[in-house]
């Protein structure tokens, strides 16, 4: 019995050295396990006379349940101090500066489109829609562009596999609308348009904005003042200078191109085409021509932005540069 009370306070002298719990499992072994020294006593018990063995019996019990009982703390205080280092090695300092949040902006092609829109609803004009894929027959045909004309030609327009194009102006969204409501109408149509076109001035893929007014006694006057208030209240300049260049489309007559003049830059630049629509396109639409007249108006909404925001370029506006975008935030 000395002996096993020499062998409890070894082990605990032992224990009280051990910081984590597999040296612990493994001390554990070594003396309550299968092979352990304290297993081996209660081994020994049969070789003891029987009349002893009862108190022998007792005391190596103790003797063990001391060793357990003191293992157990052991244990939990292990458990406690690793917990302990875990919340400290966790812990978020609520007082360090934050990473800060940037505020993104709409981008100027999407502030120059919110506003024409403002503009016209206040006009008492809709908006209206159409596929950015478009087959002939609305892109080219009912707009009175006849089978050879030049615009039609893979130099000029994207062709689909299948025959389609993709849209070159947004004229073919005025039929598609005409087909399907009675005049008077009065809508704008905008969306992104599609020409083999690169350079400052111009993208591949652009913005238009197709106006279209059908009523009865609508003329040219109408246009001119519709188109002139337009673009003094975009540009908020009640001095800006509207020129009507007489031109052609082959789905208006009389056509003319339209120019503004900004004493900034000294220069006159075309923003769109517009005239009124033709009669045979009232045909197309189903509309009668004796009965009903229009004008049409089809403008670069990219051009416009550039001129609004004093871009230079065209091809900035689809760089997805943040540091140009950041610079229309909060406008
Ligand atoms: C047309 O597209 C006619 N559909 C406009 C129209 C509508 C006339 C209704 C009459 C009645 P045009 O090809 O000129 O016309 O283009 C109109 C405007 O789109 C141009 O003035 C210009 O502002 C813009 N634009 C044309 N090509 C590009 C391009 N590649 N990149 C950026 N803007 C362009
Ligand atoms: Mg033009």
């Amino acid at each position: 019995m000395e002996q096993l009370q020499s062998i409890l306070t070894t082990a605990l002298t032992e224990m009280a050295e051990i910081g984590s719990l597999p040296e612990l499992e493994q001390f554990k072994a070594r003396y309550v396990g299968k092979q352990g020294a304290i297993t081996g006593y209660m081994q020994k018990l049969k070789d003891i006379a029987p009349e002893l063995r009862k108190e022998f019996g007792a005391q190596i019990n103790a003797i063990k349940q001391e060793f357990e009982g003191a293992l157990q703390r052991h244990r939990s205080a292990i458990e406690e101090q690793e917990l302990r280092a875990k919340l400290a090695s966790e812990a978020i300092d609520v007082t360090l500066p934050g990473r800060g949040t940037q505020q993104g902006s709409l981008h100027p092609v999407n502030l120059a489109l919110k506003r024409l829109i403002e503009i016209f609803a206040a006009l008492g004009f809709g908006v209206a829609d159409g596929p950015e894929i478009e087959c002939d027959y609305y892109n080219f045909k009912a707009l009175n562009i006849p089978e050879n004309h030049p615009a039609r030609t893979m130099q000029d327009t994207f062709y689909t596999a299948a025959g389609n194009v993709l849209r070159t102006h947004t004229s073919p969204i005025q039929v598609r609308y005409a087909e399907n409501n009675q005049p008077p109408i009065r809508i704008i149509a905008p969306g992104r348009v599609y020409r083999v076109d690169m350079d400052a001035t111009h993208s591949p893929m652009f913005h238009q904005m197709e106006l279209l007014w059908i009523d009865k006694g609508i003329s040219f006057a109408n246009l001119k003042a519709v188109i002139s208030d337009f673009m003094r209240q975009f540009f908020e300049d009640d001095s800006i200078q509207v020129r009507f260049r007489a031109s052609f489309f082959p789905f208006t007559e009389p056509s003319a191109e339209v120019d503004i003049f900004f004493a900034k830059t000294g220069k006159w630049l075309e923003v769109g085409g517009c005239g009124m629509v033709h009669p045979n396109v009232l045909n197309y639409m189903k509309i009668d021509s004796n009965e009903y007249s229009g004008f049409a108006f089809g403008f670069g909404i990219d051009r416009l932005a550039m001129l609004k925001y004093g871009v230079t370029d065209l091809r900035l506006m689809f760089d997805n540069d943040v540091d140009f975008l950041r610079q229309f935030r909060g406008i």
